[in-house]
């Protein structure tokens, strides 16, 4: 099987508020963006992994793992999507290949979650992501903040990534949405917006997005268990 990474890794942290951009934080000695890309290179099958990078990055390069010749680098955008878009444009295959999205700020993905996203899509033949079902009772409320009413949460999940889509269709996706002016959070709102069926696997809790600087804590611990 073929397969291809991309990581959108040019964001600027602004609610981490630390010194340098968050994926540049270290946890057990590693930055959180070399934590993500292991991850993904350790996948079977997988052929190449991009990197969208701020423009004004220096970091990335003295990063030894660059040096992985499946590894390629390009200058992300000014949303998560545009970084996206840049990267995918820059992947080393052709359109029927499959590409996972994985953000760089979640740096404790763990092998068995990929293998099940990566399973149901081979075997369903239809793009998936991680998701994980909310526990929380969740209220929409209106613009005063006052609950309007309780959603069913049963049909409730939080996305994560990896997000894994066929290259082609999820670049046209991704092109369709925006030129239709529709809100692109993740690559499969694209994709749902194009029409297309996306699989909830479940994920796990682990696999959280480093947003705020209590994060760090909890990732690290959660990094320190991995192999136990
Ligand atoms: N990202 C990106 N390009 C952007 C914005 C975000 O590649 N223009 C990446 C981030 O580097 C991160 C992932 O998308 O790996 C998820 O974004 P988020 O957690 O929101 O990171 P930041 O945008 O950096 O943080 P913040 O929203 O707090 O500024
Ligand atoms: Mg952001």
């Amino acid at each position: 099987r073929v397969l291809h990474g991309v990581i959108p890794a040019a964001g600027i942290g602004t609610r981490m508020g630390s010194e340098i951009p968050k994926q540049y934080l270290r946890l057990l000695g590693r930055t959180l963006l070399e934590h993500s890309l292991h991850a993904m290179l350790r996948v079977p099958g997988m052929q190449s992994v991009t990197l969208a990078l701020h423009p004004e990055d220096t970091t990335a390069a003295g990063l030894d793992i660059l040096g992985d010749a499946r590894v390629n680098t390009v200058a992300g955008g000014a949303e998560r999507v545009d970084s996206v878009q840049a990267a995918l444009r820059a992947v080393p295959g052709t359109r029927d290949d499959w590409v996972l999205v994985h953000d760089a700020a979640r740096p404790c993905l763990q092998q068995d979650d990929v293998m099940r996203l990566v399973d149901v899509v081979l075997t369903q033949g239809e793009g998936a992501i991680l998701a994980l079902p909310v526990v929380d009772t969740v209220k929409l409320a209106d613009a005063q903040g006052k609950a309007l009413r309780t959603l069913d949460r049963n049909r409730l999940w939080r996305a994560q990534t990896p997000q894994m889509f066929r290259l082609g269709e999820l670049l046209d996706a991704l092109e369709s949405a925006q030129a239709a002016g529709a809100t692109v959070t993740d690559e499969a709102s694209a994709m749902e917006h194009a029409g297309y069926p996306v699989h909830l696997v479940p994920g796990a809790a682990s696999n959280l997005k480093v947003t705020v600087p209590e994060d760090l804590q909890l990732a690290e611990w959660y990094l320190s268990r991995q192999g136990e």
